[in-house]
């Protein structure tokens, strides 16, 4: 099955069967978004796999009781980091070094250039730079899972302060971004699952530019801010 196919296969299933994902296709669909890329490869989020019941029941409570919470096979909370720290990304530097097998100090320059421009930005910014990071990660499973004709449910109405609370991210560093079930389409009881996929019309979705086009936007002189900025 093509990836186009399997998006348009794909929906956000309002109503799931219970039945359990294989766990050689969780690992596929896990390992997809583990290969996402992130802003200077920070990979400022992680994933969280739910699968107990009780637990499971517990997030519906703080997810406006949506089924697909239980009848998920598993769920997968998308977490980020809470803010950014020279300590975690020297980490990860590190690690990517030591994998690289290459000396500590080899991206220092980057690394002073990503310190100085975070520390221009304040937490906030941190707080949804890293919570746009987990998106991409998240996109590629929802991918990964079509392409595995197994079904899942994009979820961001939940409570991610008492989820944080729940699954103890306040005290690792993190904070819940967004939520993801897998599991199968109960196809008799789901008002989804016939209708019509509707998406922007591409004219609208789509549009090109040139360079002319682009004259007239004043970008000279922005462009010099920004150039200013990197060289620092
Ligand atoms: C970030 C995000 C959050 C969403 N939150 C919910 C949700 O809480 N509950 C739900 O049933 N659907 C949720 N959706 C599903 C969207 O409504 C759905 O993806 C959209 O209408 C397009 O339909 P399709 O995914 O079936 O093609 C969410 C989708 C995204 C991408």
């Amino acid at each position: 099955m093509s990836l186009l196919t399997a998006l348009q296969w794909r929906y956000a299933t309002k109503k799931m069967n219970g039945t359990k994902v294989p766990q050689e296709k969780l690992e596929y669909i896990l390992e997809a978004a583990r290969m996402a890329p992130s802003s200077s490869g920070l990979q400022q989020y992680k994933i969280i796999v739910v699968s107990d019941p009780r637990l499971l029941e517990k997030i519906k409570g703080i997810a406006y009781n949506q089924s697909q919470i239980t009848d998920c096979s598993h769920l997968l909370v998308f977490a980020a980091w809470d803010e950014y720290t020279d300590e975690r990304i020297t980490q990860v530097f590190n690690d990517m070094m030591d994998e690289r097998q290459l000396p500590h100090d080899t991206m220092d320059s980057y690394k002073s250039v990503i310190l100085d421009l975070f520390e221009t930005k304040g937490k906030e910014w941190e707080v949804h730079h890293a919570a746009k990071q987990s998106y991409i990660s998240f996109g590629l499973a929802i991918a990964a899972a079509a392409e595995q004709k197994v079904d899942a449910t994009p979820i961001e109405g939940f409570l991610p302060d008492q989820l944080d609370i729940l699954l103890k991210l306040k005290e690792q560093g993190y904070r819940s971004t967004v939520l993801l079930p897998l599991g199968y389409r109960d196809e008799a009881n789901d008002w989804l699952v016939h209708m019509k996929k509707v998406r922007t019309r591409k004219e609208v979705f789509i549009t090109e530019m040139t360079y002319e086009d682009a004259e007239q936007s004043g970008f000279e002189a922005m462009s010099q801010g920004l150039d200013g900025l990197m060289q620092k």
